[in-house]
């Protein structure tokens, strides 16, 4: 397959393997916001994306419904709250290890989204096809983002382009949301004849597919026979053309002897098909982005480059449906989680600038309190829920290879568990009580850690010993093979054999 070359490339393809994993800890600027139990569900990370990306895998791995992502575009500009400008190799550089992660989080049914410009855009087409694969592009959408002209460039730029992948584009055609008709829309649908059923539109009987029961002769309201046109059928079945005329939704044109059409009333009518051009009147603008970011703080502490709300409320309207997880890892000033909020969807942002504290955490924050801005009135938002605001701490590893004092039971116990399944452990499950994480495929994984069995010794609960075994064989044991991490073991090899355990011993045997 054809694929872009650029000087580091082949340094970029390990960036994110070599990547530490780090814990993710309470914001030291505060941690809970809003209610406590709502807020598990919704995370604000302040950090550079790619650590924190990685400090997600084990706990989100294939969990994500819908990224959006709107990164820098290096239009060689530098923004009040951060520089976009990247050498051109740089950028793709930066850009691919992260799409690497997103590609991991993201559902089997999931999608993913990037605003960019010309001066990137093309290029990172062709990355992404590289990283997802072709098969999984679903459109390129213009968005036009400016409805003025500038006068002093030879071509005023109007729009953005958002690519759009999908994990499975068969599946995702069939379950994505299709979108409300706007009032423009609606206006295709009149009441000419005073139909008690209300407006409807005409939508002709014929259609391009040749089929033998499809081709059959119709009478029409004044008695002419009509066949389908040259090289065409009908695009239904006799009978059910029968239906239509007995419904009386069967139509001839004004003079009741033209070709066979029939009445879509626009109360059946089914919501639209997206397509890839978004105008502003319906995807919003950057000057009505402009304008939401200084209703919500003031015209002295504004962010240069904010996606309106309204671009994102279409996005996760046909991404996701309510309680799918949102993710974006370059959330400027917090639209999506904020968007994200309202809709009433899970969130999870990720912002290394200090807007992370100065803008998205009180953004969130009146979001929660009811903030009526944006789309809040077209979605009826009231206010409630809550985010916990994080940080990146430690590695999980040090230098030597040992395990860091920060890292706590549920930190270890996502990271093996993804490295040896392959798949996420989600912060509930990692969080114990007991030391089974789980079983996968039959074998059942047990970590003695951080004294989970109730004793902070390490020659004792972090030690596999005959007491030990004893307990875990009591509050959580398996018929059948088990690995079990820990300190030590105090067991010979026929015991563990003939008990059908492996046991791995921390830190080293843990796979990096
Ligand atoms: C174009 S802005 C996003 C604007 C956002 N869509 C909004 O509506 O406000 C890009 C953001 O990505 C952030 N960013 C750039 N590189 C990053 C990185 N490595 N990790 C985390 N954030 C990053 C920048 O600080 C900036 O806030």
């Amino acid at each position: 397959m054809p694929t872009l070359d650029w000087l580091d490339r082949q340094a970029a393809f390990s960036t994110a393997n070599k990547t530490a994993t780090h814990v993710l800890r309470p914001h030291a600027a505060g941690h809970v916001f809003g209610d406590a139990a709502a807020a598990r569900d919704n995370l604000l990370i302040q950090g550079d994306n790619l650590q924190a990306l990685k400090a997600l895998l084990p706990f989100y791995r294939g969990q994500v419904k819908c990224i959006f992502i709107d990164p820098p575009y290096n239009t060689k500009s530098a923004f009040e709250h951060y520089d976009d400008n990247l050498e051109h190799s740089q950028w793709l550089s930066m850009m691919l290890p992260r799409l690497q992660v997103l590609r991991d989080l993201l559902r089997e049914d999931g999608s993913i989204w990037v605003t960019i410009d010309d001066n990137e855009g093309h290029y990172l087409k062709v990355m992404m096809d590289e990283v997802f694969g072709r098969k999984r592009f679903i459109a390129t959408i213009v968005w036009q983002s400016r409805y003025s002209r500038s006068s002093d460039t030879a071509i005023s730029i109007s729009h953005n382009f958002i690519h759009c992948y999908a994990q499975n584009p068969d599946n995702w055609k069939l379950t994505r949301n299709r979108l409300q008709r706007t009032s423009a829309q609606e206006k295709q649908f009149s009441n000419p004849d005073n139909d008690p059923r209300g407006p409807w539109r005409a939508i002709p009987w014929d259609a391009p597919n040749i089929r033998a029961n499809l081709s059959y002769p119709i009478i029409t309201a004044k008695g002419s026979v009509r066949h389908p046109p040259p090289g065409r059928c009908w695009s239904r079945t006799e009978p059910q053309w029968l239906d239509m005329v007995s419904n009386g939704k069967a139509y001839f044109g004004k003079n009741g002897d033209g070709a066979p059409s029939f009445k879509q009333y626009l109360d059946d009518a089914p919501p639209i098909v997206p397509n890839t051009w978004w105008s502003h009147d319906e995807a919003g603008h950057t000057d009505e982005s402009k304008k939401e970011i200084q209703a919500l703080f003031g015209t002295d502490s504004t962010f240069g480059t904010p996606k309106p709300e309204r671009l994102l409320q279409r996005i996760i309207h046909i991404a996701t449906n309510p309680g799918d997880l949102v993710l974006d890892s370059f959330l400027g000033s917090g639209t999506t989680a904020a968007v994200a909020h309202k809709m009433g969807r899970r969130w999870i942002g990720i912002e290394m600038g200090e807007h992370a504290t100065t803008h998205c955490t009180p953004r969130l924050q009146k979001v929660i309190d009811g903030e009526q801005g944006g789309i809040s009135a077209a979605v009826g938002w009231q206010g409630g829920g809550g985010f916990q605001l994080l940080q990146l701490g430690a590695p999980l590893f040090d230098e030597q290879g040992d395990i860091h004092p920060e890292v706590r039971f549920a930190d270890l116990a996502a990271f093996i568990w993804m490295r040896e399944t392959g798949t996420a452990l989600p912060v509930q499950a990692a969080s114990g009580p007991l030391p089974l994480l789980g079983v996968h495929e039959g074998t059942a994984y047990y970590l003695l850690f951080n004294g989970i069995l109730g004793d902070r010794r390490p020659a004792s609960g972090n030690v596999l010993t005959t007491a030990v075994l004893q307990a875990l064989n009591e509050l959580c044991g398996h018929d059948g093979p088990k690995v079990i991490y820990g300190e030590a073991c105090r067991l010979g090899d026929a015991r563990l054999k003939a008990e059908g355990i492996s046991f791995k011993q921390l830190p080293h045997a843990v796979p990096r």
